[in-house]
């Protein structure tokens, strides 16, 4: 049952959060194409509102009205729920740092259990009054006056840099650095200059000067790259499919799936339409012979990080031993994916093994059908294992599958378009 045709994916998830964020911060208006559908995006959305924001569907999008800093004044603590959305969390910790006013940002019960230190504290270095629970939600904020700093981050973390260089935006007299331990997905200093702000890279420091923003009059958000991997990798091992994912995002450090892809030795051919503010353009991945191992080595892990359960899931499939280095940023993600890839892809056959932080999977695996597979709702592990099954050609339930909607709610309608039977 091969995959074949052509999709729209869903609006970059991490490019849409950050459009609706900065919004808080920047004067003007912008219609808004294609915003991610997903419901992490609708919580963005529900606390740029909250808090004070204009946005309105029209024909073609979404307008978002800059609210220029100028957030609801706070009269008593205002409690924000994140629901599912660790990048809504953290970033929106970075804005309400530099902002007048308690906030308590609590989410759901998996949000509940993901480590926040990580980004009160360079938060609390700049300024603020920050408070977790253990280290984890609810993080209270008190936001005023923030100054700048020069902060050395632990972590290859997108989220932590991107709220430190929102703080920044906000810090009085002077420019805040950050430095990071290995590149990460830039779509906060990208955007930042892109709406007229000042950011410079140089090596891996990144400094943010505090000026002010302007939104853009359109803006066309790409597809996203970790919601169009399921069904392009689904086309590198299913035989016979060949699946084109349209205006696809193209940014170096969200791509990396598509690399190894073709280094496992399927067919990968891009056709650019468009190159800025963020590069995007038609993606086809062809099914060319069974696919081989690969090692993704520790550099190459932030850009296939949120797309490492639906590659794990290909090496089952590969020949040879294919290993992930240094992935332990997995163990916090939605669930602990290291786990669940060992559990899950475990159930269906697969000889897969943690050993330190790294993760070896040996292929090719013939399948064992399980009464059930459980994404422990985990929207990444549930779409893993959609695209699993298709591939055994079995037909058991998912556990927890509605998690899907968090990042693509479309997910099984453009499937049963794709898939050949
Ligand atoms: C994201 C960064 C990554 C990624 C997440 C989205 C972002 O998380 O896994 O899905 O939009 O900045 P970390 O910053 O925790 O690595």
């Amino acid at each position: 049952m091969p995959l074949q045709g052509l999709f729209t994916p869903p609006g970059d998830k991490s490019i849409s959060h950050r459009l609706i964020l900065m919004s808080l911060l920047a004067k003007g208006e912008m219609l808004v194409e294609g915003l991610s559908s997903g419901q992490d995006v609708a919580t963005s959305l529900r606390l740029f509102r909250h808090l004070g924001g204009k946005a309105i569907d029209e024909r073609g999008g979404i307008r978002l009205f800059g609210l220029e800093r100028a957030l609801n004044p706070q009269k008593e603590d205002l409690e924000l729920d994140c629901a599912n959305s660790g990048t809504t969390m953290r970033l929106l910790a970075g804005i309400l740092a530099g902002t007048p006013g308690t906030y308590k940002l609590i989410g759901d019960e998996q949000l509940s259990r993901r480590p926040m230190e990580r980004v009160a504290d360079p938060l609390r270095q700049m300024g603020a009054k920050i408070a977790t629970q253990l280290g984890r939600p609810p993080v209270i904020i008190t936001g005023g006056n923030l100054n700048p700093i020069d902060y050395q981050l632990k972590d290859a973390s997108a989220q932590v840099k991107g709220a430190i260089l929102l703080a920044g935006l906000l810090a009085n007299g002077g420019p805040t650095r950050v430095t990071e331990i290995a590149n990460t997905r830039n779509h906060t200093e990208l955007l930042i200059n892109y709406f007229g702000g000042k950011v410079t890279k140089e090596g891996l420091t990144l400094t943010v000067w505090p000026e002010p923003l302007t939104l853009t009059e359109n803006f066309l958000t790409p597809g996203d790259p970790s919601s169009a991997a399921f069904f392009l990798t689904g086309a590198a091992l299913i035989p016979g499919s060949k699946v084109t994912a349209k205006d696809l995002l193209q940014s170096p450090a969200r791509t990396g799936f598509l690399r190894v892809l073709h280094r496992m030795g399927a067919q990968v051919s891009l056709t650019m339409t468009s190159d800025t503010p963020e590069p995007m353009g038609d993606v086809t991945v062809a099914y060319n012979g069974p696919l081989t191992a690969t090692e993704i080595p520790a550099e190459e892990v932030p850009s296939l990080i949120d797309e490492i359960p639906i590659l794990a899931f290909a090496a089952t499939q590969a020949q040879g031993l294919t290993i992930f280095r240094q992935v332990d940023e997995l163990r916090i993600k939605e669930t602990d994916r290291l786990m669940s890839i060992r559990h899950q892809l475990g159930a269906l056959g697969a000889r897969v093994k943690v050993e330190g932080d790294d993760l070896y999977i040996e292929g090719p695996t013939s399948f064992m059908i399980p009464k059930e597979l459980d994404s422990g709702s985990d929207h990444r592990l549930a779409m893993t294992l959609a695209i699993a099954l298709l591939a055994a050609k079995a037909k058991i339930p998912i556990l927890g599958e509605e998690s899907i909607g968090i990042s693509y709610p479309d997910f099984k309608a453009q499937l049963s378009g794709l898939w050949v039977d």
